[in-house]
């Protein structure tokens, strides 16, 4: 495995944690080797050493072995090139054969950690040594292409070195195994399906909020903002796995169709949607915290957005209608992501909510994380005389299953590439209906630079405007664990 980008912050803080609890799960196969690329000047020894220091901070304390984790480290070489220019690949494929012992090393798995601008780069100048060979395998980090256009683009490069097959764009979010779950919730149960349409859902909310800020990627996050790093894929898998039809048969195939027909059903967004149903918010500074624009890497001016709320609509028989409302942002209350589907009211009401409130409607909360599980909530009567009702929660934690596998969802989406099953990677036809999708917004921004972007102090949960938005259906954002008082608690589901 040759990691592009090994003295990144995703190899340490991902990739290797992933590796090394795929290693102790003995999941990696006998003879293999770890080989990092990057400018760092490192020697295999002293990439090591970085390494396991670095894992040691990442690593949850109780997987830290002392002696598999010096096996594992001895896995790992490195070799310092810029894998922007050639002159490194010639030396990159002596490497790679005397580690192999193969002439013709075919066993390959490349995996770019880098810089976006180097994803249409390096897989040229793979191929120009032969490394692009028929068994070899890609991972590609998002985002895959800014725009459209450039999403195309890098669709022709990959496909005049690579098989689509050989291609595996990833997005960590489908590795969760709570992600994975909305399918089973769904399909493996009988109860919900009949009701998982127009008729019986009034909307969807798709929530994935940090506490965090955007720590020391601000030169990538600057160029990037909310939309690309996190609507574009993540926001949007998530909608899909709600959305989509149930495939006939599990399997790569049919249900990366399904993900692809819930793209293409997406309604395009008008003018009106731009200025309307689309929400951008930037942190400013709050007692504790720094402001987005004094962030390293970010212009003290910029108007990039760290906040985003929209107003999607599915255009197919199944949710014609229904608003699907999605945001993301950093510097909220708490880290949560979670999909909250709203069941209509009763068609007649003969109940009341104390105070004579109209009960509330069934919803069904799906906790991606963290207290991963669901919530279903439902109106009982209040004990005692009359004929009240109130809302109460019906749940299941992941807990009660044994938890949360602790290798996460790298671990598992570096195995299935290994494995050679695609089926939670991102197919390049999928990508680009995402991003036709998405490209008029920034196409919008960018005509018309003076878009609103609203300030939210950091640690709240964004922007006022948004309520309008939901507010014109009499919907509301379902902002969990309002009672926190400090921005590091997590949620109770
Ligand atoms: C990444 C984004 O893809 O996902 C980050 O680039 C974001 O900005 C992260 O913080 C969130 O992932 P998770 O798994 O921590 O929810």
């Amino acid at each position: 495995m040759v990691i592009f980008g090994a003295s990144g912050d995703l190899t340490k803080r991902k990739l290797m944690p992933a590796l090394y609890s795929l290693y102790r799960e003995k999941r990696l196969g006998g003879e293999f080797y770890i080989l990092g690329i990057g400018r760092t000047n490192y020697s295999d020894e002293g990439f090591r050493s970085y390494i396991l220091r670095e894992m040691k901070e990442f690593l949850n304390p109780a997987d830290l072995e002392e002696e598999t984790m010096a096996a594992f480290a001895d896995r790992l070489r490195y070799l310092p090139m810029d894998p922007s220019k050639d002159e490194g690949y010639p030396e990159l494929r002596k490497r790679i054969v005397e580690l192999s012992g193969a002439e013709r090393p075919d066993n390959l798995l490349f995996y770019l950690a880098t810089p976006p601008v180097l994803y249409g780069v390096v897989p040229l100048h793979l191929k120009k040594v032969g490394l692009n060979t028929p068994h070899a395998r890609i991972i590609v980090e998002k985002p895959f292409g800014y725009d459209l256009k450039s999403a195309q683009e890098l669709n022709q490069i990959y496909a005049s070195v690579f098989d689509e097959s050989q291609v595996y764009r990833i997005d960590h979010f489908l590795g969760k195994e709570t992600a994975q779950n909305v399918l089973a919730l769904r399909f493996a149960n009988g109860v919900f399906e009949p009701l998982w349409n127009r008729n019986y859902i009034d909307y969807v909310e798709v929530t994935a909020v940090e506490n965090l800020g955007i720590e020391e990627r601000g030169g990538y996050y600057d160029a990037s903002g909310a939309l690309r790093d996190m609507v574009q894929n993540h926001l949007i898998q998530l909608v899909a796995l709600t959305a989509m039809e149930p495939p006939a048969v599990f399997n790569a195939d049919n249900f990366r169709n399904e993900v692809l027909k819930v793209y293409e059903s997406l309604t395009p967004l008008t003018e009106e949607d731009f200025q309307e149903h689309i929400v951008r918010g930037q942190y400013t500074a709050s007692e504790h915290r720094k402001g987005y624009r004094e962030e390293k890497g970010v212009a003290p001016e910029s108007r990039t957005e760290t906040y985003i709320a929209m107003k999607l609509g599915i255009s197919n028989w199944r949710w014609a209608g229904v608003p699907f409302y999605i945001r993301t942002g950093k510097q909220m209350p708490t880290k949560v992501t979670e999909i909250v589907v709203h069941f209509k009211p009763t068609p007649h009401q003969m109940f009341h909510a104390a105070g004579g409130e109209a009960p509330k409607a069934n919803a069904l909360v799906i906790r991606i994380q963290p207290n991963e599980g669901f919530v279903l909530k439902t109106d009982m009567k209040t004990p005692g005389a009359g004929f009240d009702v109130q809302q109460v929660s019906m749940d299941f934690t992941y807990g009660q299953l044994g938890g949360v596998p602790a290798g996460d969802a790298y671990a598992r989406l570096i195995d299935d590439c290994i494995q050679g099953d695609p089926t939670l990677f991102t197919r390049g036809d999928a990508v680009e209906a995402s991003w036709r999708f998405f490209t008029p917004v920034l196409d919008y921004w960018k005509q018309n630079p003076d878009v609103s972007l609203y300030g939210y102090p950091a640690g709240t949960w964004g922007p006022k405007e948004s309520e309008a938005m939901t507010r014109e259906h009499g919907a509301e954002w379902t902002n969990p664990c309002k009672n926190l008082t400090n921005t590091d608690q997590y949620c109770e589901l």
